[in-house]
């Protein structure tokens, strides 16, 4: 999908021109995959617009860059107080917005320590990820997620998105919108942007961080929403083939939101339709999104945008 240009970005502490947003091709991110990003949705409800868990994502791009020994040098209520302002500024909303933290123009080698901190933050019209409202026909990838101790999964750098592009391109290649990766233990572990919710007997199962997965925030959303509405959920590893003989499936994450699968490997998941734990929990996520029903987590950010679309 093209990006769609907005006015400004947001870099180091100041407003640039979107065309002005540019690095030298000797940065070391474009060498070495020396960057860690979030992605995050800003909805519009009947009274305005809102970001969806500013907080935690902002957090979470704090602890990618610790991982990596990269100071960021803004704290989270800094960083929250920038994206409000890039936001507005540009006027633009619903929205997607992408804070990325990198490694810039230093000294050429693997060692990134000496090169500067790059901190941008664009945002810009999005619309759907995974394509069909009727499901996702998806399959199980032949390339496994990073294994433990190799790349750090609850880091979200750029990096791991090589993994992700590969898993991507395979499923695209074979005829499917999304692929899922195996652990290095033959594992379910996540689609190559998406955590995976499997329903069987009334249960909720996904797989727990020792799975390669990303601490989705999407993820936590569902699990709150699902012990809030008295939905039984573990968190354990499980195996590819309770896909293929589960009732319901669904992936979760800020581009995906929450996307059920009609099928894996060509197999149906139940009758291949969105499955009734699955759009509960979908409709309680978008009403909470799209202010049809009251923010009792406290997940949106208001801010002012001066035309929101409306839903
Ligand atoms: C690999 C991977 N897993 C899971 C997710 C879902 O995370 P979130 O719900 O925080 O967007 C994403 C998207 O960011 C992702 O890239």
């Amino acid at each position: 999908m093209p990006i769609e240009s907005t006015k400004n970005i947001w870099h180091n502490g100041q407003l640039i021109p979107w065309e002005k947003a540019n690095i030298h091709v000797m940065s070391h991110v474009v060498h070495y995959g020396s960057s860690v990003f979030e992605g995050i949705r800003c909805y519009t409800q009947p009274n305005g617009a809102s970001i969806f868990r500013l907080p935690e994502h902002m957090q979470r791009l704090i602890h990618s860059a610790k991982i990596y020994r990269m100071p960021l040098g803004y704290t989270v209520e800094q960083l929250n107080a920038a994206v409000i302002g890039v936001v507005e500024a540009n006027g633009v909303a619903p929205c997607y917005v992408r804070p990325v933290a990198f490694r810039g123009y230093g000294e050429i080698g693997v060692n990134p320590l000496r090169s500067p901190v790059e901190v941008y933050i664009a945002n810009f019209p999005w619309g759907k990820y995974v394509p069909g409202n009727d499901g996702a026909d998806v399959c199980i990838s032949s390339w496994n997620r990073l294994a433990p101790n190799t790349m750090p999964s609850l880091a979200k750098a750029g990096a791991n998105y090589m993994n992700s592009q590969l898993i991507r391109m395979e499923a695209e290649v074979n005829g499917y919108v999304e692929g899922i990766a195996l652990d290095v233990n033959g594992y379910l572990s996540e689609g190559s942007g998406e955590n995976l919710f499997i329903i069987r007997g009334g249960t909720l199962y996904t797989s727990p961080l020792a799975n390669s997965v990303l601490n989705g925030i999407t993820r936590d959303s569902i699990l709150t929403l699902a012990r809030h509405m008295g939905i039984p959920v573990v968190e354990q590893a499980l195996p590819r083939e309770l896909l293929y003989i589960c009732d319901e499936a669904f992936f979760t994450g800020t581009a995906a939101e929450v996307t059920h699968l009609r099928s894996v490997d060509r197999i149906l998941v139940g009758d291949g339709s969105m499955g009734p734990i699955t759009s509960a929990l979908h409709k309680a996520f978008f009403d909470i999104v799209n202010g049809l029903a009251e923010d009792h987590f406290n997940w949106l950010t208001p801010v002012t945008v001066r035309e929101p679309v409306a839903v």
